[in-house]
């Protein structure tokens, strides 16, 4: 059974982020399955910061589909061809962390909820392709910064060194 999470009331946002981060690997650490793990991993996050949606889009071929998450429901799907869509689709096509101060700023974003107004958008890339994107959309305007990308881009390189790596490494273990 998972423990209950450990985080300090009134510490600073890099602090909380020290706090979780290393809470996230041991939850994810003796579990196989993706969506179990994204789904502890999205009520960390929503726990730690209480944000208005903390959530994950996995890619399906040529589009994003709406994974676990905790918040207000949302779009579940989001268009990558012929044309990426929205925050989401513009991070997993550039493949790089998307950090939006003012979503009505952004051209093309995806208004799932009208409560939105700033948001952060990490792809993860394994072999050259976005498998998902882990979203946080916050109630107030500017809340994401350079702190919250490099902590939500460790949080997706622990997924990502759980879950895409070695792939290929052990489909050629298990032929053998
Ligand atoms: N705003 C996102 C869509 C997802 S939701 O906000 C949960 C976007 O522009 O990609």
């Amino acid at each position: 059974m998972a423990e209950a999470l450990k985080i300090t009331a009134n510490a600073s946002k890099a602090d909380i982020y020290e706090e979780i981060v290393p809470q996230i690997s041991s939850l994810i650490e003796g579990e196989d399955n993706l969506i179990a793990n994204l789904a502890n991993i999205a009520a960390v996050l929503n726990t730690a910061f209480g944000h208005l949606w903390t959530g994950f889009y996995i890619r399906s071929g040529e589009r994003l589909v709406l994974g676990p998450f905790q918040g207000p429901i949302a779009c579940t799907t989001i268009p990558l061809k012929p044309q990426a869509r929205g925050v989401c689709g513009a991070a997993a096509a550039q493949k790089k962390t998307i950090v939006v101060p003012d979503v009505e700023k952004f051209p093309g974003h995806i208004a799932c909820s009208s409560e939105s107004k700033s948001e952060i958008v990490v792809p993860l890339v394994a072999n050259g392709e976005t498998e998902l994107v882990l979203d946080v959309d916050s109630r107030e305007l500017n809340t994401f910064d350079a702190t919250d990308a490099k902590y939500l881009e460790l949080v997706i390189a622990l997924i990502k060194a759980r879950h895409f790596k070695g792939v290929a490494a052990d489909a050629v273990k298990r032929k053998r």
